[in-house]
C-alpha cells in the first residue's frame, strides 16, 4: 500500500481509481501551478481526485457518465441536510405506504430467494439459487418469447408481475426490482432500492443528488458480482457446468447487506464532509465539449482517460441506469445462432468511448493535447503501462505515442512514476520498488 498523508473518500468501488496517488497528482499539479489556479479532472469517474484537490483549488469536474456527475455535483457542490429533513427521508423509505405495497408486491419472490440461499448454505439444494442467478431476472422473464418452464422460480416471478399490476405500481417505480433483482441484487434490496429511488424521486430537486449519491455508493458496496464492478453477475456454475458448491456463501456475504442500514451510512459521510472552500462547476458532457467551455480560472487540466478496450460504461452501467431513471433496452448478441440477452443486461445504448477504440484514441488524445495547449493550459497525464503479469487488457495506445503526440504541442514533457515518488517521500531504504507503483505514470505537459 502506498501511505497517503490525507484522509480519502471513497464513494465507489472503481477500475483503476487513482486513490492510492492522490498527493501524488496533487504535488505534480503545485509544481507546474504553484498560483493554484482551477483544475480541470477531465475524467472524472469515481470523483475520488475531483474531491482530494478540491480542497487546495476550484475543480470542474467532467465526464460522460450521469452517475459521475450526481457523485461530483454531491461532493463538489454540496448542500447540507439537516438531521430532521434526514430522519424523515430515512422514514420515509423505510415506512412509507409505497415502500409497503412494494415489499408486499414482491414478498413471493423475496421469501423463495430467502428459502434457496438457506438451502445452498447448508448445502441441500443449490438448484434453487443457481436458477435465481441464472434466470431470475423479471426483464429478461418478460422480454423472452420462449415457452417458460412451469417451475416455482417462473411461478414466483408471475405472482410479482401480477402483483405489479394489481398493485398499480409503475415500471419506473419497478424499476431495481425488474432489472437488478435476482441477478445483481437480493429481491429484497431492489425493493429497498426502489423505495429510496421513490422517495429521492419526490424530494426537493436541489437535495437530488446529495440523496441520490450515497445511494450510487451503497449499491456499489453491495452488489454480489466479483470486483464489485457491474461487468459480470456472479457464474453460479464451473466450467464444467457444475453448480459451485460455495454458491450460497458467495452470494449470501452480499445479498445479507440491509440497504437501509447502509444507506443511512453513507448519506451521514456524504453530510459531514468538510464545507467546500471554492465554488466548483460539474458537466456531464464529452472532453471535448467541455475544452470549449472551460471557466477562465482554470489553468491545470488533470485527464485520466480510458486506456484498454473496456469501455466504463459496461461496468457501471447498473449505476448510470439508477441515476438516468429510465427503462432502457437491453443489449443483445447472437450466441451459436440465437438472440440473447446480454449475460449482464447490460443496456443497449452505452458510450463509446474513442479512447478505448484502437483506430480513434491518437486522433482523440491529439484532440486533446491541441485544445488544452492552445488555451495556454498546462496538462497532467495519467498513464499506466500494460503489466501483462496481470489480467488487464493491453493499452490502446504506447506511451511513446502519446509521447511523440503531446511534443507537438507542449514544448516539455515529462514522464513521473508514482514509485519513484512515494519511494523518495517515505525515504525508504528498500531497494526493490513494486511493480504496480512504478506502473503508474503521469505525463507532465506545458
Ligand atoms: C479511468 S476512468 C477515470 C477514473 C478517475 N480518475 C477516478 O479516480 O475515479 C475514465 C473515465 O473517463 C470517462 N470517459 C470516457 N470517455 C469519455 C469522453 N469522451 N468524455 C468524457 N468522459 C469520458 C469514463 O466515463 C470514465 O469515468
Amino acid at each position: 500500500m502506498i501511505e497517503e498523508k490525507t484522509k480519502v473518500f471513497r464513494p465507489i468501488h472503481y477500475l483503476g481509481s487513482k486513490l492510492r496517488m492522490l498527493d501524488f497528482i496533487e504535488e505534480s499539479i503545485n509544481e507546474i501551478d504553484s498560483e493554484k489556479g482551477g483544475v480541470c479532472d477531465l475524467f472524472t469517474g469515481s470523483g475520488s481526485v475531483s474531491f482530494h484537490l478540491s480542497k487546495s483549488r476550484p475543480i470542474v469536474s467532467v465526464d460522460i457518465q450521469k452517475y459521475s456527475k450526481v457523485i461530483s455535483s454531491a461532493i463538489l457542490q454540496k448542500k447540507h441536510l439537516d438531521s430532521q429533513f434526514v430522519n424523515d427521508f430515512l422514514n420515509n423509505c423505510k415506512n412509507s405506504a409505497h415502500s409497503d405495497i412494494l415489499f408486499k408486491t414482491v414478498k413471493p419472490l423475496i421469501e423463495y430467494e430467502v428459502f434457496s440461499i438457506q438451502k445452498a448454505l447448508d448445502k441441500t439444494c443449490l438448484e434453487g439459487l443457481c436458477e435465481i442467478l441464472e434466470s431470475g431476472s423479471i426483464i429478461a422473464f418478460q422480454l423472452s418469447n420462449k415457452t417458460k418452464q412451469k417451475n416455482k422460480l417462473n411461478k414466483n416471478i408471475e405472482e410479482v408481475l401480477e402483483n405489479l399490476k394489481t398493485n398499480n405500481i409503475s415500471e419506473i417505480d419497478s424499476l431495481s426490482i425488474r432489472y437488478f433483482g435476482g441477478i445483481y441484487f437480493s429481491y429484497m434490496q431492489t425493493c429497498q432500492i426502489d423505495s429510496i429511488l421513490y422517495q429521492i424521486n419526490i424530494a426537493p430537486k436541489e437535495f437530488k443528488n446529495i440523496l441520490l449519491a450515497p445511494l450510487l455508493s451503497t449499491i456499489s458496496d453491495a452488489v454480489n458480482t466479483v470486483g464489485k464492478q457491474f461487468a459480470q453477475p456472479i457464474r453460479p456454475r464451473n466450467n464444467k457446468g457444475i453448480i459451485k458448491s460455495t454458491l450460497g456463501k458467495a452470494t449470501h456475504k452480499d445479498r445479507k447487506i440491509d440497504i437501509f442500514e447502509s444507506y443511512r451510512k453513507w448519506l451521514d459521510k456524504y453530510n459531514s464532509l468538510e464545507e467546500l472552500k471554492y465554488n466548483n462547476v460539474v458537466y456531464n458532457v464529452d472532453y471535448n465539449d467541455a475544452l470549449d467551455k472551460l471557466p477562465k480560472n482554470v489553468t491545470v487540466v488533470y485527464a485520466d482517460p480510458p486506456y484498454t478496450r473496456d469501455h466504463y460504461s459496461r461496468f457501471y452501467h447498473v449505476l448510470e441506469t439508477i441515476s438516468l431513471r429510465d427503462l432502457p433496452k437491453i443489449s443483445t448478441m447472437v450466441l451459436k445462432g440465437e438472440t440473447k440477452l446480454s449475460r449482464g443486461l447490460y443496456r443497449e445504448e452505452r458510450h463509446q468511448s474513442p479512447f478505448c477504440i484502437r483506430s480513434q484514441a491518437p486522433k482523440a488524445f491529439e484532440n486533446m493535447f491541441q485544445k488544452i495547449s492552445s488555451r495556454g493550459l498546462k496538462l497532467v497525464l495519467s498513464y499506466s503501462p500494460y503489466d501483462d503479469t496481470k489480467e488487464t487488457h493491453p493499452r490502446v495506445i504506447k506511451m511513446k505515442l502519446l509521447i511523440s503526440l503531446a511534443k507537438k504541442y507542449f514544448e516539455t514533457v515529462e514522464v513521473k512514476s508514482v514509485g519513484e515518488f512515494t519511494h523518495s517521500k517515505l525515504n525508504n531504504s528498500a531497494k526493490h520498488l513494486d511493480a504496480s507503483k512504478t506502473a503508474e505514470v503521469l505525463i507532465v505537459c506545458y
